[in-house]
């Protein structure tokens, strides 16, 4: 995974704005305040114009389509629009207002607010061991996946958590817990760990940090 410095250093990202720190204090520095940069395009009559960021190989999002408009063929899950799980365009996920209407859907469907991660929410069962979530997720919450079962899948492929977790297993906005969660710490499922919303998941919480 690029980082945001390294693009910086490669002078790919000049005059953006980096988000320093998130709504609940965790470090950010990977997501942009901005999705638009000065081109070097002039028009016949001078002045700046702006270009639309693109980054065709991000897990996330392209810019092919409008939001509004996107879905199939493009970042999201199954052929579901962006919109099924980040609520609609001026009123995306959450809102900050605890009492706001535009949380009721999504608190409704899985019990808080914010984008819609709980796989239990349109799947049923086991999802097993898979990065095949939403934007390359994984079962969220106490699953097997959680309590060991991704063994295998980190250590065939350390990269594939580190995009989310961090280069060193030191978590990242991209591993907040979205809710209060209880995890099992161990094989066995004697010990247990707590996370409060909007902690950050690493890679050192529950054995040695394998990243
Ligand atoms: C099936 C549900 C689902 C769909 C469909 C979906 N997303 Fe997501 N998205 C998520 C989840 C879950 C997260 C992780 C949220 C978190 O970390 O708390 C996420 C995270 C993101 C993030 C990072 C957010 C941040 O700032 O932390 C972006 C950007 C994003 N999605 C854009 C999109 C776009 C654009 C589409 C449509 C092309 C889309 N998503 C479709 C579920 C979905
Ligand atoms: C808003 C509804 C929604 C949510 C939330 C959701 N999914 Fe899905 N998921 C779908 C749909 C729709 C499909 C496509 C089903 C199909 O093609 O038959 C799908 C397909 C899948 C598949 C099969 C993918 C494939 O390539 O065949 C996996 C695995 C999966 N989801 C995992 C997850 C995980 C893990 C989460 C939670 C992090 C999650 N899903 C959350 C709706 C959702
Ligand atoms: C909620 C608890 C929990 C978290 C967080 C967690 N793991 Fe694990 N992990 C386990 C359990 C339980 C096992 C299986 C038992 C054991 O070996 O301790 C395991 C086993 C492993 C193993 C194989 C064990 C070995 O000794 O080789 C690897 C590799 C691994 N995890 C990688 C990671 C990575 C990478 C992260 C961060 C992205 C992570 N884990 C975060 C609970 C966790
Ligand atoms: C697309 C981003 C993404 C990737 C890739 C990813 N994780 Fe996560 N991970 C998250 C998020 C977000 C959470 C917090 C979810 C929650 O609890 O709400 C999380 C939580 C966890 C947890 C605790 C369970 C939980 O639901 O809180 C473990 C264990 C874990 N990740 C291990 C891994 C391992 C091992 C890998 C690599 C094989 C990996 N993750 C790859 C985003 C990711």
């Amino acid at each position: 995974m690029m980082q945001v410095a390294q693009l910086q250093n490669n002078n790919q990202l000049q005059d953006v704005l980096v988000n320093n720190v998130d709504s609940m204090g965790n470090p950010d520095g990977l997501r942009l305040q901005m999705t638009y940069k000065k081109s070097n395009h002039v028009f016949n009559g001078g002045g700046t114009t702006l270009a639309l960021l693109d980054y065709p190989n991000s897990r996330f999002a392209t810019t092919e389509a409008l939001y509004r408009l996107s879905g199939s063929g493009d970042k999201g899950h199954g052929d579901l629009s962006c919109e099924n799980c980040h609520g609609s365009t001026h009123a995306i996920w959450p809102n900050k207002n605890p009492f706001s209407n535009d949380n009721k859907a999504a608190m409704d469907l899985q019990g808080h607010a914010g984008p819609i991660i709980e796989c239990s929410t349109c799947h049923t069962g086991d999802l097993g061991v898979t990065l095949d979530g939403p934007h390359g997720m994984h079962p969220v919450g106490d699953t097997r996946f959680s309590a060991g079962g991704h063994e295998k899948l980190a250590e065939k492929n350390k990269d594939a958590c580190r995009a989310c977790h961090g280069k060193n297993g030191e978590g990242s906005v991209l591993s907040r817990v979205a809710t209060d969660r209880t995890l099992t710490k161990d094989e066995h499922g004697n010990k247990t760990i707590h996370l409060a919303k909007g902690e950050l998941v690493t890679c050192n919480l529950c054995h040695k940090n394998k990243l």
